[in-house]
């Protein structure tokens, strides 16, 4: 989603925005755009619906020694107005010297473009940023940069974080609420970004802002904080950098990634497998103890918190809520909560804004992400990391097996840790953990092998029924949030106990349902209902079944104690972008999505 990178240099600033605007594509975005002060300190604007790489090439046909040394980059991810080059970022003020980079949204955009128009302001794009550039300009007449920034900025409501540059004095300032913004200086520069990924090559360490801050970018930064706050934030050592992965020999990311699962099971119980049994692993949180644990999240990583509450409460009687983050306002906490927040990128606003709502009372939060440094990181009491490797595929595949891991490690070590769980069982439970990496990779092998000839079949369908009962309904919402995404069919799941309530009304003759058989008890009378009305079932299960992604083991209900068929997932995935693939379907980058969601 959109991304922020803003510098000062002594050498041409084109080459570390354009480097930075790469680092942040993963995030998604559908236009890009530049902003440089010119040889003749004009503000010198260039922007693309297409790559980074199409908006390198023409800074280069240009001379790039004669751009200056200050600019601001962006990816943008629409919100507000068409995905077109007018309505890419930056954007200027009327006199066309100030250029704005804008991540968030401005709620009262409309209110203030009605203003601004009035004072005679013309607007050059649809998108509520731009309001912005011109506020600025309004409050720029006898003011500093930095003061004209925060006079605007005391105007807007809604969440922000903003580059602004003045192409004829040369002064840089960014400011930041509710969206993240960090600011970093090295012998390179002088930078700042939404991410510290983007300008990681040329630091060493950073700032990050607080809500409310405004922040002069130059070799003497001017650091303008709330009342109360300290003059300048501590400075934090810049996390290791990831190269983003090869393909090597895999089609695309997605295929590489739940190729990957076995490993990331592996590292992950040999990480933190020997620090459930004796309570380490909790203790070194150094969190209170719980008597209730609300996950929160969205998407898929709010699909694995359903999976950990549900095997949480099953297995130990500890109750748990789950919040989808962007409904925080309906959520009542009690005493002694735990929040365990998971996010894969730690960056998804919806989350960072339940955070900081008061809704969540004085709860102590975890963070299970797989980036410890995110804003979700800093925010958290106490932050455990997935540890699964640079997710580049939009569709969060290992990310979601690794929270489902890590989380049940978590939730294991603070059962002993509080005296419910016996230390004994729970070296046995982590034995069958340590499993993990060997059903996952069974899983992948019979699901590739199986899934082709499915996906060439289900092809014309258009909508699938996902069911499950106990865990395997859990996994199964998983499996048609991946469907959806990635094919853009409809697909729902459902306890398949419901299916009398109302779902079975969609089954017809040949209607895809895909049922994650552990066994559990009354499954079959289900599948039979849907057999009978000439739906096509396809099981997810042991040996015989449709795909047998579950093996072939003793236990009466297939999966692992505890955590139930979560292998069953890998065959879901495997199915998903099968069939996107035989759609036409673009695996990692599905329409309309981006891998970091940075809005509200
Ligand atoms: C997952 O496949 C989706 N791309 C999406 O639902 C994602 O899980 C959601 O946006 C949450 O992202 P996060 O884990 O980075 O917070």
């Amino acid at each position: 989603m959109c991304g922020i990178i803003a510098g000062v240099s002594s050498t041409p600033i084109a080459p570390y925005l354009l480097e930075g605007l790469e680092r942040l594509e993963y995030r998604g975005y559908d236009s890009v755009g530049i902003a440089v002060a010119g040889g003749s300190h004009l503000v010198m604007r260039l922007r693309s619906t297409k790559r980074v790489k199409d908006l390198g090439r023409r800074v280069r046909d240009l001379d790039v020694p004669r751009l200056g040394t200050i600019g601001i980059g962006h990816t943008r991810w629409a919100t507000h107005g068409e995905v077109s080059t007018r309505n890419a970022h930056p954007h200027n003020d009327c006199t066309g010297r100030l250029a704005i980079v804008h991540n968030g949204v401005i709620e009262n955009a409309a209110e203030l473009r009605e203003l601004l128009v009035g004072l005679g302001h013309g607007f050059g794009s649809d998108v509520d940023s731009e309001v912005v550039a011109h506020l600025v300009e309004e409050a720029r007449a006898g003011s500093s940069l930095l003061d004209a920034v925060r006079e605007a900025t005391d105007a807007l409501v809604g969440s922000w974080a903003l580059a602004v540059f003045d192409g004829t004095t040369d002064e840089l300032v960014v400011a930041s609420h509710q969206s993240p913004l960090v600011v970093a200086h090295s012998v390179h520069g002088h930078f700042a970004a939404s991410d510290i990924g983007a300008i990681a090559p040329w630091v060493e360490d950073f700032q990050v802002l607080e809500d409310g801050d405004v922040v002069e970018i130059n070799a003497s930064p001017r650091w303008h904080r709330r009342e109360g706050l300290p003059p300048e934030p501590e400075l934090r050592a810049r996390p290791p950098m990831h190269v983003q992965p090869s393909l090597v020999v895999h089609a695309d990311y997605m295929s590489k990634e739940i190729e990957e699962q076995p490993e990331v099971a592996a590292r992950i119980m040999t990480e933190l497998g020997p620090r459930v049994a004796d309570g380490e692993l909790w203790r070194s949180l150094g969190l209170p103890d719980f008597a209730r644990v609300t996950f929160l999240g969205c998407g898929t990583s709010l699909n694995a918190g359903r999976a950990l509450g549900q095997l949480l409460t099953r297995n130990s009687g500890v109750p748990h809520q789950c919040i989808v983050a962007s409904e925080v306002a309906t959520a009542s906490v009690e005493d002694k909560t735990l929040v365990m927040a998971l996010s894969q990128s730690g960056e998804t606003a919806d989350v960072l804004r339940a955070l900081s709502s008061n809704l969540l009372g004085s709860a102590p939060v975890l963070a299970v992400t797989n980036v410890g440094h995110s804003a979700l990181g800093r925010r958290a009491d106490a932050v455990v990391e997935c540890s699964a490797g640079p997710e580049i595929g939009v569709a969060a595949t290992k990310t979601y097996m690794a929270q489902l891991l890590t989380g049940t490690c978590i939730i294991l070590s603070a059962l002993v840790a509080r005296g419910t769980l016996d230390p004994v069982r729970a070296a046995q439970l982590v034995g069958d953990l340590q499993r993990a990496p060997d059903l996952l990779a069974q899983a992948i092998g019979a699901s590739r092998r199986a899934v082709p000839a499915i996906a060439e079949a289900t092809s014309e369908a258009p909508g699938f029924l996902f069911l499950g009962r106990g865990a395997g309904w859990r996994f199964a919402e998983e499996g048609a949030l991946k469907l959806t995404e990635l094919t853009y069919r409809w697909a729902v799941s459902y306890p398949a106990g419901e299916l009398k309530h109302g779902p079975l009304a969609l089954v017809e003759r040949g209607t895809p349902v895909v049922v994650v058989d552990d066994q559990a008890r009354r499954l079959a009378v289900d599948i039979s209902e849907v057999a009978a009305r000439g739906g096509r079932v396809v099981r997810i299960g042991g040996p015989g079944s449709t795909i047998p992604a579950l093996g072939n083991r003793e236990a009466t209900v297939l999966g692992i104690p505890w955590c139930g068929p979560f292998e069953s997932v890998v065959a879901m995935q495997v199915l998903a972008r099968e069939l996107a693939l035989t759609l036409g379907c673009d695996v990692d980058k599905p329409r309309n999505l981006a891998k970091s969601v940075t809005v509200h």
